[in-house]
């Protein structure tokens, strides 16, 4: 992909900006984020139930065993997201509440739950937009191999089959994957994920065996899904900025592994050659077998974005001391930049920052839409998750004022709709999270939600973002 910065002439702090007539505004959240009752109606365990279960791996000790009770407050969560006048909810599918051991029999107690779920969604005119995988691989199939080994794909066609015939009549979008990046390389690369391996080799063949899963849960989903849902997959783009004399080098090297080793393979039916030559010294990509990549390369009718910031990268000096401002968790042990994590460093970005220490830069979002609807020109798109954590206070009152997480809403916003002004064809826009969450390796720790959780009471309070966001929302037209 090709970036080109907008010229920095703008705050991005627009108001009065009107969306398109139909443009979806909703919000987003995750199975083990947000549902707790982990060990309930037969749900197997996941790979992060093992992982937050073992010292050291998230912060302060922190699992997803209660998280936000969502499984039984589902119903006054999605009164919530009606009071605010949100038109679709994306969530996703625990597959191991579904088929407990990843494979056989399917419990139908997991299945009742989404149906409800979905049905609940559909009676107050919320679209139900499901994503099949964010990341709660069941704990057998791990033991198994993991997504390193082809059968996991296999797998994931077969589950892919039951949600089709059991939600297919009713879900709006279809999702198939959310950020396979993160499961390949912060899973099996650097480790800061479940199941936290540090094989380089294996993230590669975790990578290719993802987009494999990706295709052919497509071709499940649209053989067993009875009504008319749409069939995307969520990718975390890396929005790159260059410095110094190999600027072009760094960021053509990072592209490959961040972006195009998905999108080329999903909506174009190839690997891009650099990747491979980049990576030969890790893998000799043999996992990838005659037919794969016309099984990877189906249409899709809309391709999800998620947007936080942006990363800024250069070719190391072999000498000075490796930057690895990359954004994610600090782990030593691995790295998420096979084949380049010896050529490439991350350097620290200025500010201002939320408190997940990442750079806040809107029109990163702005330049991504556009790059990807210039390389792609016949995708629509839809951001599938943007948002902040703060350190947000709950004041006497018992509001929870946070104004700067409705700036940096406010501001991307701004940048969406400048691209649909420059001819993005832009679906919606989910706000991550409705909820403060279990946010993965840091645990309860960082708050993304536009509704605060109390995690003793578990007592949900809309925050000044939320409702800023309600207004945007049930209007149109950015507050
Ligand atoms: C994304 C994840 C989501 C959440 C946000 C902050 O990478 O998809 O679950 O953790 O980051």
């Amino acid at each position: 992909m090709t970036f080109t910065p907008p010229a920095p002439a703008s705050d991005y702090r627009d108001s009065g900006l009107v969306f398109p007539p139909g443009f979806i505004f909703g919000s987003a959240t995750a199975a083990y984020q947000v549902e707790g009752a982990a060990a309930e109606d037969g749900r197997g365990p996941s790979i992060w139930d093992t992982f937050s279960r073992t010292p050291g791996r998230v912060w302060n000790g922190d699992t997803g065993d209660v998280a936000c009770d969502h499984y039984h407050r589902w119903e006054s969560d999605l009164d919530l997201m009606k009071e605010l006048g949100l038109g679709a909810y994306r969530f996703s599918i625990a597959w191991p509440r579904i088929q407990p051991t990843g494979t056989g029999a399917v419990n139908q107690a997991g299945v009742d739950f989404y149906s409800r779920l979905v049905d609940g969604l559909l009676a107050r005119g919320i679209r139900p937009v499901a994503t099949l995988y964010h990341w709660d691989l069941p704990q057998a199939l791990e033991d198994a191999g993991g997504w390193p080994v082809r059968g996991t794909a296999d797998a994931f066609r077969d589950y892919a089959a039951i949600m089709g015939t059991a939600l297919g009549d009713r879900v709006d979008t279809w999702t198939t994957l959310n950020e396979p990046w993160c499961s390949a390389y912060l899973g099996y690369g650097q480790g800061g994920h479940a199941p936290g391996r540090h094989e380089p080799g294996a993230a590669l063949a975790a990578v290719h065996h993802l987009n494999l899963a990706h295709g052919g849960a497509v071709q499940a989903l649209r053989e067993t899904s009875s009504g008319d849902p749409d069939y995307s997959i969520t990718l975390n783009f890396h929005v790159l900025r260059g410095l110094g004399d190999g600027a072009a080098e760094a960021m053509r090297r990072i592209d490959g592994l961040a972006n195009r080793v998905f999108t080329h393979p999903l909506l174009k039916g190839e690997y891009p050659a650099d990747v491979m030559e980049d990576t030969a010294s890790v893998t000799d990509w043999s996992f990838v077998k005659d037919g794969d990549l016309a099984t990877i390369n189906q249409p899709i009718d809309v391709l999800g974005v998620n947007y936080y910031s942006t990363a800024t990268v250069r070719l190391w000096d072999g000498t000075s001391p490796m930057q690895h401002n990359d954004g994610h968790k600090d782990v030593t042990g691995g790295t998420p930049w096979p084949g380049s994590d010896q050529t490439v460093e991350f350097v620290q970005q200025p500010g201002p920052y939320t408190s997940m220490g990442w750079n806040i830069a809107p029109e990163g979002l702005e330049e991504l839409l556009v790059a990807l609807s210039a390389e792609f020109p016949t995708q629509t798109l839809m951001i599938t998750e943007n948002g902040a954590a703060f350190e947000d206070e709950v004041a006497a009152d018992g509001a929870v004022h946070d104004p700067q997480r409705a700036d940096y809403l406010r501001r991307h916003f701004t940048a969406a709709h400048r691209a649909i002004a420059r001819g993005v064809d832009l679906r919606g826009y989910f706000v991550w999270s409705l909820l403060d969450n279990f946010e993965w390796g840091y645990g309860f720790a960082k708050r993304f939600g536009i509704v605060r959780v109390d995690f003793d009471s578990l007592e949900r309070t809309v925050k000044d973002s939320g409702l800023w966001y309600g207004r945007l929302a049930r209007t149109g037209v950015l507050p």
